[in-house]
């Protein structure tokens, strides 16, 4: 059994509307392994965005605990926690969150900023990655100047720049033609091969089967499946 680099106990994180209680995560324990390739799948609302900030150490949890590498989150400082963000987590947003005045090249290498990569080979770093992400002409963009796909493999080069433990993705192929999304696809999958835990969001069943051998799935804030197929099995 491989060590889990997240884990989480009894999680929830409610939101209060008024007088109506929203249980957008409700109970949610959950483990991932090092290595591991897990689809997060559920209809619309059911807690999937929720519980990757929460993961990613981006939202608090009403109650219950995340452990990252054996690190209770809730144990951090915020300088702390702002490190295990900088250093640790790739995500890739559902809405891209890019820096609006800023060109791809500099997105992507303002993620370094707080890591150790010395200053001068931080864009260096950055434009190698645009590049094989087929933006090596772009790279003087601002996200106005890009298109949906492209400001997604932006957002992809952001949360890969610094080689995070763990990668959250949140829909990453979601404004991508089936072309480009079968293109982050394999990309997600030979990043998995090479080392990389990946927890990826997404609608799209055959993505998720064709990418991980992990599916969960959750409903109104709770995991109601968690299927795993072995290798060369086809995924559920
Ligand atoms: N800031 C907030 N305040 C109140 N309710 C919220 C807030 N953020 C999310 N919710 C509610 O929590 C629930 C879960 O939302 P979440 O964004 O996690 O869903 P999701 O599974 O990612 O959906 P989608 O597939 O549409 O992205 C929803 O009912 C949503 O309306
Ligand atoms: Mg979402």
């Amino acid at each position: 059994m491989t060590t889990p680099i997240i884990r989480t106990e009894s999680l929830t994180r409610f939101y209060q509307r008024g007088p109506h209680e929203v249980r957008a995560v409700d109970g949610v324990s959950l483990s991932v392994s090092t290595g591991e390739f897990v689809a997060l799948v559920g209809a619309s609302g059911s807690g999937k965005t929720t519980l990757l900030n929460l993961l990613a150490g981006l939202d608090t949890p009403t109650s219950g605990d995340i452990w990252s590498a054996g690190t209770r989150l809730c144990d951090l400082s915020a300088r702390e926690l702002a490190r295990y963000r900088a250093q640790r987590v790739g995500v890739v947003f559902q809405t891209f969150n890019l820096v609006g005045h800023r060109t791809a090249l500099a997105n992507v290498e303002l993620a370094l900023y707080f890591t150790d990569i010395p200053r001068h080979e931080r864009r260096q770093h950055a434009a190698r990655l645009l590049e094989d992400l087929g933006l090596g002409d772009r790279l003087d963009h601002r996200p106005a100047d890009l298109s949906g796909g492209e400001q997604q493999r932006v957002a992809l080069a952001r949360a890969l720049v610094k080689n995070p433990t763990v990668l959250f993705a949140d829909e990453p192929t979601g404004n991508l033609d089936s072309d480009n999304s079968d293109k982050i696809a394999d990309l997600l999958i030979d990043l998995n091969r090479r080392g990389l835990t990946i927890v990826l969001v997404t609608h799209d069943q055959e993505l998720a089967a064709r990418c991980a051998r992990r599916v969960v799935r959750m409903h109104y804030g709770k995991i109601v499946d968690d299927s795993s197929t072995e290798p060369g099995e086809s995924a559920p």
